[in-house]
C-alpha cells in the first residue's frame, strides 16, 4: 500500500461545478489541499430552478477552469495526482455526464487511474473527511435532492433505514421561499428571515409522525404553507415582512419537529444494533442549516450519541467530498475504466426499496 494519495476530484451533479484536491497520508487525517466551486445560481434565477440543460452548459465550460484553479491554489502538480475521482451520479445527467467525460479526459491523457463516486456517499463519507468518524455511523443526509437515515459500514457499504417519500427538506426551503418572494437557494433565505419571526403563529402539519418508521414526507407541508399564505393575501391583499417572517418560522419549526421526531426513531433503530458507536453525522445543504443543527444536538444529547456536522462549505455540494470518497475507493483498491458510466439514479443501498419520484433536482435515488 502506498503512503500518501492524492486525489483530484470533480463534482458537476446539480448546479454547482467544482474541483478539488484532497491528500492523505498513512496514519496522518485527510487535507483538503484546495475546493473550488462554481455555483450557478445567476444562470437559473429567472427560472426558479435548476434548468437541466442550463447547468449541463455550464458545467462543461467551467469543469477545467475548476481544475486549473484547483491545481493553482493547492500547488499541486498533475504529476503529483494520484487518481481522478467524479461523481458519476446520482444527478442531473446532463451535469453528471460532463463530468464524467472530463475525468476521463483526465485520466486518458495523463495516464490516471479513474474513479467514479457516488454523489450521495460523497456526502455520507463527509465526517470521516472533516472529524475522522470509524465505522459505523448514522448519517442523515439532507439535501435539495435528497433525504435519508443511512447506517454508514464502509466507504461502500451503506444500509438505508429510511427516507423521504415525496420531496427533499431542501425543495420544500426552496418552494417556500419562491412562495414568499425570497431569494434562490431558499435555505439560508428562510432561516435568516425565521430569526425573526413567531413559529407559534401557524399550525402547520407535521407529514407521517403518526406512522411507524423512518420515512419522511414534506409535499405536505409545502402546500400547507401555500394555503397559510394565500389565506393572509386574501384577507389583507399582500404579505407584510413580519407575515413572511412567521411564516418561515413555522415551516422552519415543522421541519425541525419532523427530522427530529425521525432522527429519535433511526437513532433508536441503529443504536440497538450498534450500542458501541453512539454517532450521529448531518450532511447535505440542509445541514447548513442552525436551527435543525441545533435541535438534532439535543436529540442527540439526549440519547447519549455524539453529534457531528460539517462546517457550512462542506455541507453543501462541493468536489472534496467526492476526491475523498474517491480516495476510499482508491485506497482499498477499487477503481473503474473506461466504461464508467453516467447514472441519474444510484441508491446507495442497492438492497432497499426505490424511493418514488423525480425531485426538480432529478431522480430519487
Ligand atoms: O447538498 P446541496 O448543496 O445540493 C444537493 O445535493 O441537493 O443542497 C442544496 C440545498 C438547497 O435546497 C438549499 O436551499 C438547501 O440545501 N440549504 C439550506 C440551507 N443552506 C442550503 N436549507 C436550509 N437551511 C440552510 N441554511
Ligand atoms: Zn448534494
Amino acid at each position: 500500500m502506498q503512503d500518501t494519495y492524492t486525489i483530484l476530484g470533480l463534482e458537476s451533479s446539480c448546479d454547482d461545478t467544482a474541483a478539488a484536491i484532497v491528500r492523505q497520508s498513512r496514519g496522518a487525517a485527510p487535507e483538503i489541499l484546495a475546493s473550488v466551486v462554481h455555483g450557478q445560481n445567476d444562470l437559473h434565477a429567472a427560472f426558479g430552478g435548476v434548468v437541466p440543460e442550463i447547468a449541463a452548459r455550464a458545467h462543461a465550460e467551467k469543469l477545467d477552469i475548476c481544475v486549473e484553479e484547483a491545481l493553482a491554489a493547492s500547488g499541486v502538480r498533475l504529476a503529483e495526482v494520484d487518481a481522478i475521482a467524479v461523481t458519476a451520479g446520482p444527478g442531473l445527467i446532463g451535469g453528471v455526464l460532463s463530468g464524467v467525460m472530463c475525468a476521463k479526459g483526465l485520466a486518458a491523457g495523463l495516464n490516471l487511474p479513474l474513479i467514479g463516486v457516488n454523489h450521495l456517499a460523497g456526502h455520507a463519507l463527509t465526517p470521516r473527511l472533516t472529524d475522522q468518524v470509524a465505522f459505523p455511523y448514522l448519517m442523515l443526509l439532507v439535501s435539495g435532492g435528497h433525504c435519508q437515515f443511512l447506517i454508514a459500514h464502509g466507504p461502500e457499504k451503506f444500509t438505508r433505514l429510511g427516507g423521504t417519500i415525496d420531496d427533499a427538506p431542501g425543495e420544500a426551503f426552496d418552494k417556500t421561499a419562491r412562495l414568499l418572494g425570497l431569494p434562490q437557494p431558499g435555505g439560508p433565505s428562510v432561516e435568516q428571515a425565521a430569526k425573526s419571526g413567531d413559529a407559534r403563529r401557524f399550525a402547520l402539519p407535521r407529514p407521517l409522525l403518526d406512522r411507524p418508521g423512518c420515512d419522511l414526507s414534506f409535499s405536505g407541508l409545502k402546500t400547507a404553507l401555500l394555503r397559510a399564505r394565500d389565506a393572509i393575501v386574501a384577507e389583507k391583499s399582500g404579505l407584510t415582512e413580519q407575515d413572511r417572517a412567521d411564516l418561515c418560522a413555522s415551516f422552519q419549526a415543522a421541519v425541525v419537529d419532523v427530522l427530529c421526531k425521525k432522527t429519535e426513531r433511526a437513532l433508536t433503530l441503529y443504536l440497538a444494533e450498534n450500542p458501541a458507536q453512539p454517532v450521529l453525522a448531518v450532511a447535505g445543504g440542509v445541514a447548513a442549516n442552525q436551527a435543525i443543527r441545533a435541535a438534532l444536538l439535543s436529540v442527540c444529547d439526549a440519547h447519549g450519541t455524539e453529534f457531528t456536522a460539517p462546517p457550512l462549505a462542506l455541507c453543501t455540494d462541493n468536489a472534496a467530498m467526492i476526491a475523498y470518497a474517491g480516495l476510499e475507493r482508491f485506497r482499498a483498491g477499487n477503481r473503474d475504466d473506461m466504461r464508467l458510466a453516467a447514472r441519474p439514479r444510484w441508491p446507495l443501498d442497492q438492497r432497499a426499496p426505490a424511493l418514488l419520484g423525480s425531485g426538480k433536482k432529478g431522480a430519487k435515488a
